[in-house]
């Protein structure tokens, strides 16, 4: 990348960036603009993508229109699971509302000749460039799931019907807080040299 493809007013993408991200969701306004959200879904689509299928989908839930897509939630919680009290769906609902600005994360799947897994990854490798990127502009975020992301009436309430996939919330905003930093894993432990069959 030279330094003419990094769209005006953003930042060089440094290392430092994908070493210091970690998720919050205590999140509040300031959210990104249109501009960063331009920025943001940028360097979303520089994921990789076989067959340039283009997969992923994202839709930003912000504002007012948090608030009906928090009633989608809740009837699709009561439908899926019929037990679910008042208070629970009030706590979903706090859930959400508390989250400034949410992007959903999905896929559109081609089906032929990609398969469908790489399709979904090529989305997640989407969402983890929008996390790296809001973390690059100064905002925060995390990335949720949950049994409403895998319900077909909230992935249909979004724009995505079988074969397409939701793969996730991305909550984005302003960090209210620094969450205490998480222990992180000896990268040594997840990583070994292939020395050939023979090696044992
Ligand atoms: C596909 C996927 C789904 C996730 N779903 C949830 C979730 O529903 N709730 C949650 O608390 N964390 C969820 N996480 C984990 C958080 O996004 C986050 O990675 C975790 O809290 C660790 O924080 P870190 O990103 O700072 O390492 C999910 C992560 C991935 C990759």
């Amino acid at each position: 990348m030279t330094v003419s493809d990094v769209p005006a007013g953003a930042q060089a993408p440094s290392l430092e960036t994908l070493l210091t991200r970690s998720s919050n969701n205590m999140l509040t306004e300031p959210v990104p603009s249109d501009r960063d959200l331009e920025t943001i879904f940028q360097a979303a689509t520089r994921a990789p993508d076989h067959g340039r299928l283009r997969p992923w989908r994202f839709v930003v839930i912000k504002g007012e229109a948090r608030q009906e897509f928090v009633k989608v939630l809740q009837a699709a919680t009561k439908a899926r699971k019929p037990e679910a009290t008042e208070s629970d769906l009030k706590l979903l609902a706090n859930k959400f509302l508390m989250q400034p600005m949410i992007i959903a994360v999905g896929a559109k799947v081609t089906e032929g000749k990609i398969p469908e897994i790489e399709q979904v990854l090529s989305a997640g490798a989407a969402a983890m460039n929008i996390l790296n990127a809001i973390h690059a502009l100064g905002f925060a975020g995390k990335w949720v799931t949950g049994d409403n992301c895998y319900d077909p009436n909230v992935n249909a309430a979004l724009g995505f019907t079988r074969p397409d996939r939701l793969i996730g919330f991305i909550y984005v905003g302003t960090e209210k807080m620094k969450l205490p930093a998480m222990e992180r894993p000896n990268p040594t432990d997840f990583v070994t040299e292939w020395k050939g069959p023979a090696a044992g």
